[in-house]
């Protein structure tokens, strides 16, 4: 399967800076290893800017960070679909475990969302993930199981084989503490099964991913890329991360 990496910016960047971090990478374009896909992922505030500079090349694609599931409306700082396909995103992250703890992403929001993204041709990656304490309780793999099955509900199989999935302990993000790449493909293996359709659907691994230890989740069997929060916000460590995952 073609790996895909996603850089996370998260609220990260004004837009002069979004568009020194985009020139940057695209200096380096062409060292990213053709079985890999690249997509970043500015804040809304940048997305028109990167978009224009990202026009008329193809290696690097535009993500959203999140989106409402109505196409307009009386929804006060929302951003929708029809919004982002306008500036040319075609990715967009659903329930980072960020937006699920400060901003009332749910199951059902998620849902709602992928359901948003596919009927406009927006592929969603959809984030699951256990917290410190489930698993400690040994709980990863029920909770992970549960949030993919919320978030595929009513989903036909042809729109579920277009998803990406991402999973993201959210012990491992920003904490430096990367999950075992063994222990993560065996819980990627878990959610893999939850569902048919999912064996050809693309599940990266989220969590303190570096330019050190990308190659050893590229290894893994059901590791097909990464989702990347802190490295990606330096042209050089993403652009590592980009040829260290490629698959092997
Ligand atoms: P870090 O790579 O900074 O741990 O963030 C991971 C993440 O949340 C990507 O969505």
């Amino acid at each position: 399967m073609k790996a895909l990496v996603v850089g996370n910016w998260k609220m990260h960047d004004t837009i002069a800076q979004a568009v020194q971090l985009v020139d940057g990478l695209l200096a380096v374009v062409d060292q990213f290893p053709d079985t890999v896909d690249v997509a970043i992922a500015p804040p809304f505030t940048a997305l028109q800017a990167v978009s224009e500079r990202l026009r008329g090349q193809s290696r690097i694609a535009l993500g959203a960070q999140t989106m409402h599931w109505e196409d307009a409306g009386p929804f006060t700082g929302e951003i929708s679909p029809p919004m982002l396909k306008d500036l040319g995103v075609g990715y967009v992250i659903i329930g980072h475990s960020e937006r699920r703890a400060f901003c009332a992403e749910t199951d059902e929001t998620v849902n709602k969302k992928a359901h948003a993204a596919l009927k406009h041709a927006i592929t969603p990656i959809i984030a699951v993930g256990e917290s410190l304490d489930e698993k400690s309780a040994g709980q990863t793999k029920t909770k992970v199981v549960m949030q993919t099955h919320a978030a595929l509900r009513d989903l036909t199989s042809n729109q579920i084989r277009q998803i990406v999935l991402a999973y993201e302990p959210i012990w491992a993000i920003g904490t430096g503490r990367s999950d075992d790449p063994r222990n993560a493909d065996s819980t990627m293996q878990e959610i893999r099964s939850a569902n048919a359709e999912l064996q050809d659907v693309r599940i990266l691994y989220g969590g303190s991913v570096k330019p050190q230890n990308m190659a050893g989740y590229a290894a893994m069997p059901n590791i097909d890329g990464a989702l990347v929060g802190g490295a990606s916000l330096a042209a050089d460590s993403f652009a590592a991360i980009v040829r260290a995952a490629a698959p092997r």
